[in-house]
């Protein structure tokens, strides 16, 4: 099975091999129908409902806001509108952090109401028991290292984690992650030389953003890609400039039906 072969869904054992195969694929936020279906039709591998849609999509300020009972219904719009890509949803903070029986309980809604593939989540070794616990009941664990927005407070900022001698805190913790058994892991705001060393020690992908080209895979924010997100974070290179047409459409839109001009003869019916 390779990237581009038409086929049921991506599953964990796809992405192993891509590994193995040393075939680098993209990641990408989806918090709704239509960029679900045409991210699916892209044939991008694997689809994020990522807490992120709390500042991309829900109107907060940032992650941590996010609760399960918003990103339930999102997630099941995503896996309806997909046949191909593999989905994982974000478990929002203060929906494991207590234990590893939250972590269950949320991890069995995901599955359950919105039909997820798999879930993330962040940390390092504190979060192993909830790892083990999800894995368990067979549900598929993403990690997330490095910067984890869900502690923008305790980190003191959006800035780049792993630095000098934190470095190796952060592969630690990776090897950590992955003898617990997480399937891949998301390494965001690191430095590249560290994001390579990770790549190439562990045996599961490593998806980055903002941490180089040395990794397995990338991910990135929908709404950045697009040129959707009003400031837009250095790590996103934005392929098209979306927010500038969408404005464009909707001033169009309000100029012709203010000149009388629009719905013209083929849009009316008699
Ligand atoms: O929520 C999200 O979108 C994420 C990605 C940035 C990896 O966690």
């Amino acid at each position: 099975m390779t990237l581009d072969t038409p086929r049921n869904r991506i599953s964990i054992s796809d992405l192993a091999g891509f590994k193995k195969r040393g075939e680098k694929w993209a990641m990408l936020t989806s918090y709704e129908q239509m960029t679900a279906e045409i991210f699916d039709q892209a044939q991008i591998p694997v689809l994020l409902v990522g807490d992120s849609a709390g500042n991309n999509f829900l109107g907060e300020e940032n992650t941590i806001p996010v609760t399960v009972d918003e990103l339930i219904p999102l997630a099941r719009a995503v896996v309806r509108a997909t046949s191909r890509a593999m989905v994982v949803a974000d478990l929002p903070f203060g929906s494991y952090e207590t234990g590893p029986d939250a972590a269950l309980e949320t991890g069995i809604r995901f599955f359950k109401e919105a039909k997820a593939h798999a879930v993330k989540l962040e940390g390092g070794e504190k979060v192993v028991p909830q790892i083990k616990r999800l894995i368990a009941a067979g549900i598929p664990v993403m990690g997330h290292l490095g910067l984890t927005p869900q502690s923008v407070h305790a980190l003191g900022g959006f800035k780049v984690q792993g630095r000098g001698d934190d470095g190796a805190r952060i592969m630690n913790d990776a090897k950590v992650l992955q003898a617990a058994g997480i399937f891949a892991l998301v390494l965001e705001l690191v430095p590249e030389e560290l994001a390579t060393q990770i790549s190439n020690e562990l045996s599961i992908p490593v998806i980055g953003i903002g941490a180089g080209a040395g990794c397995d895979a990338q991910v990135l924010v929908w709404t950045d890609l697009m040129g959707i997100t009003k400031n837009p974070p250095k790590l996103a290179k934005a392929y098209r400039q979306l927010r500038n047409e969408m404005l464009a459409a909707a001033q169009e839109f309000a100029a012709e039906v203010s000149a009388g001009q629009f719905p013209g003869p083929e849009h009316t019916f008699h």
